[in-house]
């Protein structure tokens, strides 16, 4: 008899909206099965305001995939993302003793163990321990150090760390939902798993996600991490600028924003009008394109130049090869891509998920956008979570990937 099919699920509370994602397990690949989208209560910028309104949320949006996919679920992986999330590179060693023999995973455990043993505030906890490179004796630069030989083991990780009250809120929110929670991944992570190339993680590149309240970056170079960060500005100013500039209601300004907003006023022409609702009992009026730009503009520039500050101040200039992509809802501005292109002067692209064949989307076409990257990702690493773990429970023989390795130690 076969396994019971297993359900991995994402779930990813935004500032915006709450999208919950069940996929299936099977042989040929995972399989999506249904989606939920509620709209967001009760998170701001990334932190839970009120516990109640996003465990609310979040059952909308489990209910709405629970019921398309047509089963029940228990357990999700949920995605973490805020300014009080902090990050930063560490280096750890341990030495092979007694003679020169090959690393195992017991040293490369203990390399790993020495990295995270850093002075960290009782309210901060450690979310990821993500290595970059080892390096054996005097070889740098080893992907998979597993079967090497040498005396002295270097390792290079990325540490991500969350405030300890900020991450609970979130489990706690989940769990008052009736749900158990996986695993907690940075949403910039998760992104990455699922819209990034191998090539583009080799190569160097720059992932920006721009949600509604925030904007999560991830660098990427030689496969590996190198930086994270978020920032608390996204979609939401735009359309708050455009509801004050044109004195309008919200819902109307982010009407405007998806079907009239450009950020790139030279992509206009120059005579295009379209009409906004008066507030109250005011009349329409007819406004042009460029007024618009010149509201929205502004505050494209500003994500921009942070994200290139962001790549400058940590001196990436020259590991962002394969350029800046671009996700979440935020992006679809249209120009977008060209401001940022003109500004980084590197290539920029829009990323969409990866993980799914096109055929297997048939149930939720809408997974291909960009507003879904984050929660697309959450399943994937639960897809690599339970491989791991398969990978565990059936073989002695040790790790072949080592990608499976440092699965091991998040
Ligand atoms: N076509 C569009 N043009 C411009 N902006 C858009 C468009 N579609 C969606 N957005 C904006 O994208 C934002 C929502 O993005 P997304 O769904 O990724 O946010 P979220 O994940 O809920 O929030 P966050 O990641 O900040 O917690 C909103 O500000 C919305 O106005
Ligand atoms: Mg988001």
């Amino acid at each position: 008899m076969g396994r019971k099919e297993e359900h991995i699920v994402g779930l990813d509370v935004g500032s915006m909206k709450v999208s919950t994602l069940i996929a299936a397990a099977r042989e040929s690949g995972l399989q999506p099965l249904g989606l939920g989208v509620a709209e967001s209560k009760g998170i701001k910028k990334g932190s839970v305001v009120n516990l109640e309104a996003v465990a609310e949320s979040i059952k909308r949006s489990v209910g709405e995939a629970e019921a398309m996919a047509g089963c029940e679920i228990e357990t999700v992986y949920v995605g973490l993302a805020g300014p009080h999330i902090k990050s930063f590179n560490s280096r750890g060693v341990t030495s092979i003793l007694t003679r020169m023999r090959e690393i195992n995973r017991d040293d490369v455990r203990r390399a790993i163990e020495t990295a995270r043993a850093i002075a960290l505030s009782p309210d901060r906890e450690i979310i990821h321990i993500l290595p970059q490179e080892f390096t054996v004796d005097d070889q740098s630069g080893i992907g998979d150090p597993l079967g090497m030989v040498g005396t002295r083991l270097e390792v290079n990780v990325h540490i991500v760390t969350s405030s300890t009250t900020a991450a609970q809120n979130i489990v706690t929110a989940v769990n008052r939902s009736g749900l158990l929670v996986g695993d907690t991944v940075l949403e910039s992570i998760a992104a990455g798993e699922a819209i990034l190339t191998d090539d583009e993680k080799e190569l160097g590149c720059v992932l920006v996600d721009i949600g509604g309240g925030k904007t999560n970056i991830a660098i990427y170079h030689h496969g590996a991490v190198r930086h994270t960060v978020v920032v608390p500005l996204g979609g939401e100013l735009f359309t708050s600028d455009i509801a004050v500039g044109l004195r309008t209601s919200i819902p109307e300004a982010e009407r405007i924003k998806s079907e009239h907003g450009c950020a790139l006023s030279s992509m206009l022409e120059t005579d295009k009008v379209f009409e906004v609702a008066g507030m109250g009992s005011r009349h329409h009026r007819t406004i042009a394109q460029t007024v618009l730009s010149d509201i929205i503009q502004p505050r494209a520039e500003e994500i921009v130049h942070l994200v290139r500050n962001e790549i400058r101040n940590g001196g990436y200039e020259r590991q962002a090869g394969a350029g800046v992509v671009l996700t979440g809802g935020g992006s679809m501005l249209r120009g977008f891509v060209e401001l940022a292109e003109n500004i980084l002067d590197l290539p920029v692209r829009i990323g969409t998920s990866t993980g799914f064949q096109e055929s297997l989307l048939e149930k939720v076409p809408q997974l291909m956008g960009p507003e879904f990257a984050t929660v697309t990702g959450l399943v994937l690493h639960g897809d690599r979570r339970r491989k791991t773990r398969d990978f565990h429970e059936n073989s002695h023989s040790g790790f072949k990937k080592f990608v499976e390795i440092f699965r091991s130690f998040l």
